[in-house]
């Protein structure tokens, strides 16, 4: 198991890890009525310093990001809005969420948006669908991801059971620069991939 401080860390240790922009092919999660800008713009405050920012312009509701956030922490302190919504409403912080930047004000509601529900523990999700926060690493071609929660649910042996895959696979898919017979942890509040081709 991950820990929650080890996650902070990577999470605020990496304001500098660059990020690619999904293309625009939100499909029908698109509207989530957010209008972006073509342009980053700057934004400048004496914590911060002066980073590049691309906010909706409809954006009516701001929360500065706090040393040790990550995504799963912001989500729930509100329950009002979705990972992956946080993401395309800010979307430097990128599908892991390791862009988030504290003291830098992240979107939480633009507009008209209706909050979907909170991601539960077992949840699937496709990759037009855009899961997000991601757990790093993952193969580019995989086909579903399964959502942990924070309690750690469900764990590695569930979500290899269930989905009738093995350690093996698991790894591959989702550590595939490391040992596939090595017991690497499924991290709580993230998106493992459980399906890709052979
Ligand atoms: C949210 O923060 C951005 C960046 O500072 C700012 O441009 C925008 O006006 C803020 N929006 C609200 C609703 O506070
Ligand atoms: C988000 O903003 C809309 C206004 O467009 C508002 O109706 C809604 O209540 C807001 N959501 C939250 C959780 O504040
Ligand atoms: C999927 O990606 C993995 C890792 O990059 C690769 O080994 C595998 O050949 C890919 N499968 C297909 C069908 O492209």
């Amino acid at each position: 198991m991950v820990s929650f401080s080890i996650l902070a860390l990577l999470a605020s240790a990496a304001a500098a890890v660059p990020f690619a922009l999904e293309p625009a092919a939100h499909g029908s999660l698109e509207a989530r009525q957010a209008q972006m800008p073509g342009e980053c713009t700057q934004y400048c405050s004496v914590s911060a310093g002066c980073v590049c920012i691309k906010r909706p312009t409809n954006c009516v509701a701001n929360y500065t990001v706090a040393s040790g956030d990550n995504c799963g922490t912001i989500v729930d302190k509100y329950n009002t809005f979705t990972a992956h919504d946080l993401y395309l409403w800010n979307p430097e912080i990128g599908r892991q969420c390791f862009g988030l930047q504290a003291y830098v004000p992240v979107c939480i509601n633009v507009s008209g948006y209706k909050y979907p529900g909170a991601v539960k523990g077992g949840d699937f999700a496709t990759p037009d669908q855009i899961p997000v926060p991601i757990q790093p690493g993952i193969v580019s071609n995989c086909t579903k991801f399964e959502y942990t929660d924070k309690t750690g649910n469900p764990g590695l042996a569930k979500i290899l059971s269930s989905n009738k895959i093995t350690k093996q696979q698991w790894n591959g898919w989702n550590f595939p620069s490391q040992d596939r017979n090595g017991d690497w942890a499924v991290w709580a509040q993230f998106w493992s991939c459980v399906a890709a081709p052979k």
